[in-house]
């Protein structure tokens, strides 16, 4: 059997579901997927926990059937955070090193960096990442590694993304009452770029924008590394919402006609196909034309991406993404979206399915396993020595046992 050092597991805790996989490291070093949970989660809503219990429940359901697949057990994992307040702005840090007879250190860098975290940030949130994206010594800016350069001055462009104490609190108690510990939260846009976005277009310029249920979370790069994130409040199930308003269909009814029947793109649907809708309240089913959907969807698809490019251009980010975008999370799957992305940025849109792990590739070879599996190559990357990792799976093996019996 594999050591537990060689396991990884990522957990993604969307609005619409928990997803959960299971990575193995392969004798190559490379990252093999070898089980996969989903399962529904009413506990949360715009990416924001509002409900323990569901939440925990869904956390349980995802683990035990990932775990079956994978035949081993879950103690610990690289968990995602989301969610409307999450929060990141860039901030310039500035450290005096030690001149002419030694280099920049790795230790003036970590300086640089707190410097920079050290700004006010807003009232009850703590740092989540801090990531520096451009130093300059003594002046000379656009160097991307300083360490072994010679100077008296240090500076450092670093993107810094926060989020409230409660927010990230409500993570870890879900994630340590459903038998896990938190390895660490990553920012779910900054996973799914992992699996979805080569080097080339992070040092050209790209954005990732993923619909997720609630909330649409989006991430630019440029030379290479994140300048930028934001949250759009808008989401698939405004999609679905849209349809059942309007075509007064049952939510479960509109969700199934969407994924089926939906096209944002008016253009693209002819006026002879119909569609069988069913009514709320038992009343008979009507036949719709399948236009009148793409009627519905194509607005708020506009709505959406519209407040994307709003706020790219705002910060004169639409002119730089210039290997365009790429969009994931299972509102990507919705046909026409590509296309009224591409007509708002005026630039090449893609869909982005997740690259980078072996194993059962089938099953995560989807935009909305981009975080999951984002998360598991970030672990991967990021992943503790293993004589820690050991000891520390043997302790939480027996914690996490406790811990699910007990609840
Ligand atoms: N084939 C499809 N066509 C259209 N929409 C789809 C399709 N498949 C999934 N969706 C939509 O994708 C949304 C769920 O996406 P995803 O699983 O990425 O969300 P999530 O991660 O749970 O939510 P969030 O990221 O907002 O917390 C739902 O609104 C669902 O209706
Ligand atoms: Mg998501």
């Amino acid at each position: 059997m594999a050591k537990p050092e060689n396991f990884l597991v990522a957990c993604d805790i969307g609005t619409s579901k928990v997803c959960i996989l299971i990575g193995e490291q392969n004798a190559g070093g490379a990252l093999d997927v070898i089980g996969k949970g989903a399962s529904a989660n009413r506990g949360t809503r715009k990416g924001n926990i509002i409900n323990v219990d569901a939440t925990i429940e869904a956390i349980k359901r995802a683990a035990e059937e990932a775990e079956i697949m994978a035949g081993v057990q879950i103690s610990r994992a690289w968990v995602g955070l989301s969610g409307s307040q999450v929060r990141s702005f860039n901030s310039r840090g500035v450290v005096a090193v030690a001149g002419k007879d030694r280099g920049i250190t790795k230790e003036d860098v970590d300086r640089v960096i707190e410097a920079a975290k050290s700004v006010q940030i807003p009232q009850d949130h703590v740092v989540v990442h801090s990531i520096a994206r451009d130093f300059a010594v003594d002046g000379q800016d656009g160097i991307p590694d300083p360490v072994g350069m010679i100077g008296n001055r240090l500076e450092a462009d670093v993107l810094v993304v926060t989020a409230p104490v409660a927010v990230t609190q409500n993570v870890e108690t879900c994630m340590n009452k459903a038998g896990i510990e938190v390895i660490e939260l990553v920012l779910e846009q900054f996973a799914a770029a992992e699996a979805v976005l080569t080097p080339d277009e992070k040092e050209l310029g790209i954005g990732l924008v993923d619909i997720g249920g609630g909330t649409t979370e989006v991430a630019v790069y440029q030379k290479g590394t994140i300048v930028h994130t934001a949250v759009v409040p808008i989401g698939g199930d405004h999609f679905t919402n849209d349809l059942a308003v309007v075509l007064r269909a049952p939510i479960t009814d509109a969700e199934r006609l969407k994924k089926k029947y939906g096209c944002a793109l008016r253009s693209a649907v002819g006026d002879d196909e119909m569609v069988e809708v069913p009514m709320v309240g038992g009343r008979a089913p009507k036949l719709c034309p399948r236009s009148t959907l793409a009627d519905i969807l194509q607005p708020r698809a506009e709505e959406l991406l519209g407040l994307v490019h709003d706020d790219l251009q705002r910060l004169g980010l639409d002119k730089e993404i210039r290997s365009g975008l790429v969009l994931t999370g299972g509102g990507a799957e919705l046909e026409g979206v590509i296309e009224i992305a591409e007509g708002i940025f005026d630039g090449p849109v893609r869909r982005g399915v997740p690259a980078g792990v072996g194993g059962l590739v089938d099953v995560v070879s989807r935009p909305e396993w981009a975080t999951a599996t984002g998360l598991l190559l970030y672990g991967h990357r990021h992943k503790p020595s293993r004589r820690r990792a050991r000891a520390f799976f043997q302790a939480a093996n027996s914690v996490s046992r406790f811990i699910r019996d007990f609840f």
